[in-house]
């Protein structure tokens, strides 16, 4: 950076650092396609236990130019993702490690999904949501994202493998935070291909589960309710928590949920958990929740809220807007009654059945 750009404006900010931050917010859109790269040809998983090959062995087991190969690790290297040497031996660094999908950190999926070009394409899009207050996903893709999923299967997979295991230890530490009592049952509405579900009946071996999501999603749960001890406590059920949702349970779990959703979303899943929930059952909501006060909560809470804007027209809630929600779908107020994996953990009662 040009240090001659010195000098501070009328707040005290030094020319020099704003400068900074406006490059750097294009080195880091460009950085990320660079690692995306190297992410979907298999560069991290090549190295193996060796972890050390030469590019021109890499290349056509990656199905890669050679050289552009070469181009793509020297400049990742120079970020200290990967190492490289004058033999164009390439290795890993700290950082090219959690690009392995077999480190239990692993971020391979979580660069891959955001490098994705149905994700990236609809964050170009975000002038559209700022003019129209609408998603740009369905612009940029040509569907709603759930729809886009359904049809494509590589994006798909993913989607499904960012949010069961692509934030490493979440659901592990979401399941660690909730507690249940020997006897519940506990249905996991839109709990996806059953990663959280599976961590809640591992911690509870008295609690029964009913996996609810899309039918396209719930064909993967295999790969997580996957012994006999779970299979014979867990029932998978396919449908659209949009039109019903399964009876029976003790206690209703949204995770990640209700910020995918415009407010007439939110209160219409809301509405169906509340007509399955007798009276007695609980509602478990697993959200972000944005500070009351401007500025007062952390930064990226803002950026994840534009992004549920991007992708499906949501939006991250302070309190005030939980229980808008709640009271507009009948319940009474939600209360905090925790945290778990970095999130909070909101509570709601059922009343009477609706509807
Ligand atoms: C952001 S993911 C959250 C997954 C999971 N609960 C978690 O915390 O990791 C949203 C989930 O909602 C599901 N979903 C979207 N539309 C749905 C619908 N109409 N009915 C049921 N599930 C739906 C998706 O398939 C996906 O699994």
């Amino acid at each position: 950076m040009d240090e001659a750009m010195g000098g501070a404006d009328e707040a005290g900010h030094s020319i020099g650092d704003a400068r900074r931050l406006l490059f750097g917010a294009v080195d880091g859109l460009i950085l990320a396609q660079m690692v995306g790269a190297a992410c979907e040809v298999g560069l991290a998983d090549a190295l193996g236990a060796d972890e050390l090959a030469p590019v021109g062995a890499l290349a056509p087991r990656l199905g890669c130019d050679e050289w552009v190969l070469f181009r793509l690790v020297r400049a990742l290297a120079a970020q200290g993702i990967f190492t490289i040497d004058a033999g164009r031996m390439v290795g890993h660094s700290e950082a090219s490690r959690l690009l392995r999908r077999d480190d239990a950190r692993s971020l391979a999926w979580f660069m891959r999904y955001w490098t994705m070009p149905s994700i990236w394409g609809a964050w170009g899009g975000l002038s559209h949501c700022v003019r129209t207050g609408a998603a740009s996903f369905p612009v940029a893709n040509g569907r709603g994202f759930f729809e886009h999923m359904d049809a494509h299967a590589e994006d798909h997979r993913v989607f499904s493998s960012l949010m069961s295991v692509g934030f490493a230890g979440r659901h592990a530490a979401l399941a660690a935070g909730l507690s249940f009592a020997d006897g519940e049952v506990v249905v996991d509405v839109g709990g996806g291909a059953g990663s959280l579900l599976r961590e809640i009946l591992l911690r509870n071996p008295g609690v029964r589960g009913v996996l609810y999501d899309l039918p396209s999603v719930v064909a993967g749960a295999g790969q997580y309710i996957d012994t006999e001890d779970l299979r014979a406590r867990c029932v998978i059920e396919g449908g659209s928590f949009l039109e019903r949702v399964p009876q029976g349970g003790t206690s209703y779990v949204l995770s990640w949920i209700l910020h995918d959703w415009p407010d007439a979303g939110a209160i219409a899943i809301l509405k169906a958990v509340r007509a399955a929930m007798a009276p007695g059952a609980r509602l478990i909501v697993i959200e972000e929740v944005l500070a009351a006060e401007i500025g007062a909560g952390d930064a990226g809470t803002y950026v994840n809220d534009l992004n549920m804007l991007v992708l499906f027209g949501g939006s991250e809630r302070t309190m005030a807007g939980f229980n808008a929600l709640m009271a507009a779908a009948g319940f009474g107020d939600v209360t905090r009654i925790g945290n778990a994996g970095g999130m909070a953990v909101l509570e709601a009662r059922g009343g009477d059945r609706v509807g």
